[in-house]
């Protein structure tokens, strides 16, 4: 049936790997080359997450940094990522994050891409890297493995392009599918209170399509989603699978983490965050963030 229709959906990237590495600087560098939106005008507002199209094809890249990411997603049995991108500093080499890196990727099950940086540095050493990482089951393809290296420079651009088209490859691989046509279910990336906009939740939507006007509920919040920001900017009415909005109209400020789903109305949304907090009761008490909202409740 058309309702049940799967649907090959983008790939969600973290980026991952030892203290200065250069995770940042390349996700700015991807963000700044291939980034569409800069025809729109506005000041791009920074979500959490962004997407980069890559000869029409989407990739979704989350700003959460992998671990961070892995560990409070994989306490709720949810993960938001696909493929890990391990960035290893060309010059520095395997390092003990690199290694925990490698650890929370395995764990999760998720792909890892090896990006090996900063090849731009006179004392870049790739094979060197290569060889490090034999040690922990990640072999290059040309040492005898499977897992794919790319060489790269956040500051000079080299390599992005190919490191783009091999997160593709990937993706392609691992065929990726989902239905957009059921509710929507998402994680929650990050969340704050808003000054302004009262809580607001970076969202990435995973499966369904989340719409203006759905009652959600998220771990122990509940709402309506009054208002959706796409990773430009953009105003948006709807967001579908591997999509990344920020939504308005949650009671309060849920964690990272937290699972997102769109129910059939604000009673059943309410009952599912009083469900939550009901069987959540002695951790949230011991969670100053969240006394807030059982005041409310309670
Ligand atoms: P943390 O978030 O603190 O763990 O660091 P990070 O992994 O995000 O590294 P970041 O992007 O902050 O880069 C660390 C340092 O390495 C900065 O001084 C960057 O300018 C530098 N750097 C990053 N990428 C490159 C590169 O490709 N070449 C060179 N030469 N320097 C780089
Ligand atoms: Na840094
Ligand atoms: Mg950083």
């Amino acid at each position: 049936e058309a309702a049940d229709t799967l649907v090959t959906r983008p790939p969600v990237v973290c980026v991952m790997g030892h203290v200065d590495h250069g995770k940042t600087s390349l996700l700015d560098a991807i963000r700044e080359t291939h980034v569409t939106s800069k025809e729109s005008g506005g000041i791009t507002q920074k979500i959490g997450a962004y997407r980069v199209d890559v000869n029409g094809n989407t990739i979704t890249f989350l700003d959460t940094p992998g671990h961070e990411a892995f560990t409070a997603m994989r306490m709720r049995g949810a993960q938001a990522t696909d493929i890990a991108i391990l960035v290893v500093a060309a010059d520095d080499g395997v390092m003990p994050q690199t290694i925990e890196a490698i650890n929370h990727a395995k764990a999760a099950n998720v792909e890892i891409i090896v990006a090996v940086n900063k090849i731009d540095k006179p004392n870049a050493n790739i094979e060197k890297v290569k060889q490090e990482l034999t040690e922990y089951g990640l072999i290059a393809e040309d040492w005898g493995g499977s897992t794919i290296f790319c060489p790269v420079s956040a500051h000079t651009k080299e390599g992005i392009d190919n490191l783009l088209e091999m997160i593709l490859l990937t993706a392609e691989i691992i065929e990726l599918k989902a239905n957009p046509n059921r509710k929507a279910r998402g994680i929650v990336i990050e969340a704050e209170l808003d000054k302004g906009r009262g809580p607001v939740a970076t969202v990435l939507v995973q499966k369904g399509t989340l719409r203006v006007g759905d009652s959600v509920a998220a771990g122990s919040c509940y709402g309506k989603v009054r208002a959706m920001i796409d990773d430009t900017g953009r105003r948006v009415k709807e967001a579908g699978p591997s999509t990344p909005v920020e939504i308005q109209g949650l009671n309060d400020v849920p964690n990272a983490g937290e699972i997102i789903m769109a129910m059939d109305s604000d009673k059943e949304a309410r009952n599912v965050a009083e469900t939550f907090i009901a069987e959540n009761k002695k951790k949230l008490l011991d969670d100053t963030k969240h006394k807030v909202s059982l005041d409310a409740l309670f």
